[in-house]
């Protein structure tokens, strides 16, 4: 295998074979530069810009660009030789930094790759930051912005001041989006040639732009042309995990139900334990009958070891961060025995075994899909007088049966089922926050998941140990933690705004990007973002060490191993690098190290800035560094003089992580730019890895080679073993992000459409012709609802038909004028206009009520002010897009959930997802373009111009005007004249305040069928 590696190049070693020509020239062409003065050698910056940014092709673009490659990247390249051979000095974060760098050849291939809009693979310590200097430069010449991510603030701004030293040489402008920049400054940063900022800092921006601002003016983007991400992998495999979300407090809330529930769950919490106690004894008991201690064999011994099995893995089930369970496991062949017994009940295609041994519990743990459910025992311990207040009743069927039932008045049976839908409602509400709590209580440990700092529950990144203030665990489960901790329970807010950054990401019409280690995830880059990966040889042959990894039995083992591999390297006056995968391990060994007076830093990721100056310090003799995986990334590790001598910087990790890739990265830290260095990994057989995705050859493996407390266990067949375990998680968590994925592209569509609507009325000078059609489209709709082409006009609801008109429009439609303009119609809609469809005369209807609107808009239009009316209107489009979008957010956030509850059919959830949201979308468009109708002749640019409005409005209207336009008011407001764009939402207010129709008839909840015969519920109807 490694022989056939060696002697046929792979497709990666012949790509890159092949760009050295490309190389050869771009040279070649520097050469030639160098006779250049400054000011030409600028001048070219120039006569490029001009030429690219007139291409509006996107072909021809590229092809200009792959033209001019050579020589711009020479240019690059001789600038750099210019700053180093004047000894520049440039001030970085306020450093003053001598500039000597002039890129190498496999920087130029790197720099190709980026360009070719590929994922370049270069290890640490290889200058990718200079590399992105060159497609950069390349591309920013076509004036459409290119913008370079990075993973935080420190960096952003670092690499800005750095490499702006090249671009300003250049004649290009650089700009950073910083957090706290007010939006003038950012919209400067954008237009600038080229742009950094943080994958959150470009993504909030986008969202703000279209999805909140009321004007072309706030925008500040312009554009997604060319995205070179940083650390690629931490970006869009890492923080793609989380969306980014803009949220507001919350209108519905259930917060109360966490505080509320706690103390119950506490109990069943600590019943729980009483039970996983007295199971682990009987385990204990038995494992002891299994090995009588004279030595003689036992009988039956297969009944034993199943009994054994099944009673750990119940423990295990209730149970799973167990102390009493975690030592037992230390002996490899309890572990085996657990999950020999799991495996056993996963067999059964019904599991009633598997079911059988979770009813022992009061509640079941699945800590691989992080579910917790009340069993039968435990919905009677909560409510022992009613177990069913814990199941979910089958509502279809419950609603068909009232239907189908003897009750013969319609009102009386709306009333049962609403009330069925509203029981529905709050069991479901309870058994979710009796689920989260029963998670936070088993899954959520203090100092590893979250700390506590200032009474906030924050959140740990379980890869990065990085603390993530403001962030908050969707779903309530923030609150169920913020319970179970006794601080205060924060509102639940509501997404305003959101995308997945992997949505964000595909906006641009390139992209491209860089880190250490993307190989292992290749195929994640290409399946979800098309990125390739080219792997770039090191500038100098790589010499580091790798030893093979020790394995131990138990924590405890393999912490004494790495304290004491810590001490000897040490005292050799070799600097070292700990990795750990949490921050309480991080902790944990920092006492250790205390305790033996080693001088030490810890690093958390928390304070960029400065822990990237702890890590330019870890190369020096002498010096231990503790890091969570990712703290201080971005930043190298240069040796300290002597260091070199004494074998370079060794990494030591303290654990497997779940992905290869984070382990590579630590690896990667030593032995930069062909410097020595070694690195060795620690693993246990308690590591969460090998718990959850270990497999049993492992500890088959261990057994035979007969462990003895504290031995060691290496071997290479190990690590690939242990690769394997990797390997397999990795898939699991693709799988979960891709399915996310999956539901957010429905998502994404639906905002595509609603930002573009959105972008079309910012950025459109006149919407009134685009209002005018809004309203017609609802008449239409309307029209078609309550008549029909086929039946008699007897059969038209046209009583309703008028209601809605004269309820939304100050046109009082008398009902009769709707069936004289029916017998009217004589013409067919033209085929393929809005109207297709419809007959002679809905036609004519629709004609007839459209006019009338028309006309009395016209009227409207006569008491405006013109400018401000423009205003008005475009706000008026606005916030009902606004208002209804959000809303639709939280509704798809609770048919996520709900779908997740009814997925256990034979039903794929996605489809079931997809149809759903696709009417409940289809509804919200509808309900946009009907509230802009409806308010739209409620709002004005002044109250003067409302009053007189309404007191035109021809006379025979007046009066069902009156009651649904707030008739004519004598308020007349003080600030009425005043700068009419702020009247706007003070008039609006002040007339939605009196505008409440005025309802007859029986009261309408807001989830019943709407009176008006429509059958949509009344909330989306004639009572919004
Ligand atoms: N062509 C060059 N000549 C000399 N020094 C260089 C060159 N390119 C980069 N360097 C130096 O190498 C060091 C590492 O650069 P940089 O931080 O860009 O590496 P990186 O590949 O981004 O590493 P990481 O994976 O840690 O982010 C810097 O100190 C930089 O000055
Ligand atoms: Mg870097």
């Amino acid at each position: 295998m490694n022989f056939l590696k060696w002697i046929i190049p792979s497709r990666n070693e012949r790509e890159v074979k092949k760009l050295r020509p490309v190389v050869a020239q771009i040279n070649e062409i520097e050469a030639g530069l160098q006779k250049l003065s400054d000011d030409e050698l600028r001048q070219k910056t120039a006569d490029w810009k001009a030429r690219l940014s007139q291409i509006q092709d996107k072909t021809e673009l590229a092809r200009a660009l792959n033209e001019i490659l050579p020589e711009a990247f020479a240019a690059v390249k001789n600038a750099c030789r210019r700053l180093t051979e004047r000894k520049t000095e440039i001030v970085v974060r306020e450093h003053p930094l001598l500039w000597e760098m002039i890129p190498f050849d496999v920087q130029l291939i790197g720099g190709y790759g980026l360009h070719s809009g590929r994922i370049a693979e270069m290890a640490t310590g290889e200058g990718k930051t200079l590399v992105a200097t060159l497609p950069i430069y390349l591309n920013a010449l076509t004036g459409r912005g290119v913008h370079l991510v990075t993973v935080n603030d420190y960096l952003a701004a670092r690499d800005s001041e750095w490499m702006g030293a090249i671009y300003k040489f250049l004649g290009l402008t650089v700009g950073c989006i910083l957090h706290d920049q007010p939006p003038r400054v950012r919209r400067e940063q954008y237009n600038c040639d080229i742009t950094f900022g943080t994958n959150a800092e470009f993504g909030f921006d986008y969202l703000r732009d279209n999805g909140m601002a009321a004007r072309k003016e706030e925008q500040v983007q312009r554009g997604h042309y060319f995205a070179i991400v940083d650390e690629v992998d931490s970006i869009l495999i890492d923080e793609a995990r989380t969306p980014l979300i803009i949220s507001g407090p919350s209108v519905h809330t259930y917060d109360e139900q966490y505080g509320q529930w706690k103390p119950l769950v506490e109990s069943l919490v600590r019943a729980q334990e009483r039970l996983c106690a007295r199971f682990l004894s009987e385990a204990e008991a038995l494992i002891k009958k299994l090995n009588p201690t004279d030595g003689s064999n036992p009988q039956n011994s297969e009944a034993l070891e199943h009994e054994i099995g099944l009673l750990l893995f119940r423990v295990k089930t209730g149970q799973p961060k167990s102390e009493g369970l975690m030592k037992l496991l230390e002996d490899p062949e309890n572990l085996k025995l657990m999950n020999r017994a799991e495996l056993d009940l996963h067999k059964d295609q019904k599991k009633v075994d598997l079911y059988r041994e979770k009813e022992e519990l009061l509640f079941a743990i699945d800590e691989k899909s992080f579910e917790a459910d009340l069993t039968e025992k435990g919905r009677n311990f909560v409510s022992p007088k009613d177990p069913e207040a814990f199941v979910l009743p089958e509502l279809t069927t419950a609603l068909h049966e009232i239907d189908a039932g003897p009750e013969p008045d319609a009102r009386k049976r709306m009333e049962a089922k609403t009330k069925v839908q509203q029981d529905f409602e709050t069991k479901a509400q309870k058994i979710h926050a009796i689920s989260q709590l029963l998670k936070a209580y088993s899954l959520y440990q203090l100092d590893v998941e979250y700390v506590i700092q200032e009474n906030k529950v924050i959140i740990v990144d379980q890869h990065t140990g990085r603390l993530m203030p403001g962030r908050r665990w969707s779903d309530g489960l923030h609150q169920a933690v913020e319970a179970k901790e006794g601080v205060e329970i924060e509102r639940e807010t509501q997404t305003l705004a959101t995308i997945t950054i992997q949505n964000y990401f595909r906006l641009y019409q390139k992209l491209a990007g860089m880190t250490g280690t993307a190989e292992t995830e290749a195929s994640e880059f290409f399946d979800i973002y098309k990125l390739g990966v080219l792997v770039i040889p090191t500038n100098e042959p790589c010499v580091r060490k790798d030893a093979n990894d020790a394995v131990y039995k138990t924590r405890r083992e393999k912490f004494n191993t790495v304290l004491n591999e810590i001490k000897q390297i040490h005292a050799q006056g070799r600097p070292i690098l700990v990795g750990t995968i949490s921050v309480e391990v991080s902790e944990q060994l920092s006492r250790m190290l205390k305790r033996e007076g080693i001088i030490h830093s810890v690093l958390n990721a928390k304070y960029h800035q400065q822990e990237a100056e702890i890590i330019t310090r870890a190369g020096q003799r002498g010096a231990v560094t503790i890091a969570t995986n990712m703290a201080g990334r971005g930043t190298d590790i240069k040796l300290g003089p002597g260091v070199a001598e004494l074998g370079g910087l060794h990494v030591l990790a303290t654990e497997r992580h779940e992905a290869r890739r984070i382990d590579r990265q630590l690896r990667g830290r030593c032995a930069r730019q062909g410097d020595p260095g070694s690195s060795h990994f620690f693993i246990s057989l308690e590591d969460d890895l090998m718990r959850l995705f270990g497999s049993d050859r492992i500890v088959k493996m261990m057994e035979r080679m007969g462990l003895e407390e504290g031995q060691e266990l290496t071997h290479p067949w190990l690590n690939r073993s242990i690769q394997q375990a990797q390997k397999r998680v990795e898939q699991h968590n693709f799988q979960i992000r891709k399915r996310t994925l999956e539901f957010d592209d429905v998502m994404n569509k639906q905002r595509e459409v609603i930002y573009g609507f959105r972008n079309e009325i910012i950025h459109g000078e006149d919407v009134r012709d685009r209002l005018m059609d809004i309203m017609e489209e609802v008449v239409v709709d309307k029209v078609a609802q309550f008549t029909n082409a086929e039946s008699e006009f007897s059969e038209w609801k046209t009583r309703p038909l008028a209601d809605w008109v004269n309820l939304n429009f100050p046109i009082g439609l008398p009902e009769a004028e709707i069936l004289k303009a029916a017998d009217s119609g004589k013409e067919s809609p033209v085929p393929g206009s809005l109207f297709d469809g419809l007959s002679p005369a809905q036609f004519a209807v629709c004609n007839f009520i459209s006019d009338g609107v028309r006309k009395a808009y016209d009227l409207k239009i006569s008491f405006e002010n013109p400018d401000a009316l423009k205003e008005v209107e475009r706000f008026t489009i606005l916030s009902a897009i606004d208002r209804l979008w959000q809303e639709h957010l939280y509704e798809m956030d609770s048919l996520r959930y709900s779908i997740g509850l009814r997925g256990y059919g034979q039903r794929d959830p996605l489809i079931e997802y997809k149809a759903e949201a696709f009417k409940i979308f289809d509804e919200l468009m509808v309900n946009v373009k009907t509230e802009i109708c409806h308010n739209i002749f409620r709002s004005a640019s002044s109250m003067l111009a409302f009053e007189n409005f309404l007191k035109n409005v021809p006379q025979q209207t007046l009066h069902q005007a009156a009651s649904a336009f707030g008739g004519t008011s004598t308020a007349s407001s003080g600030g009425a004249q005043a700068r009419p764009s702020d009247v706007v939402s003070e008039a609006a207010a002040a007339v939605a305040e009196k505008a409440k129709p005025v309802r007859t008839g029986p009261k309408v909840g807001r989830n019943d069928p709407c009176p008006c015969g429509s059958g949509k519920k009344y909330k989306h109807c004639c009572g919004r």
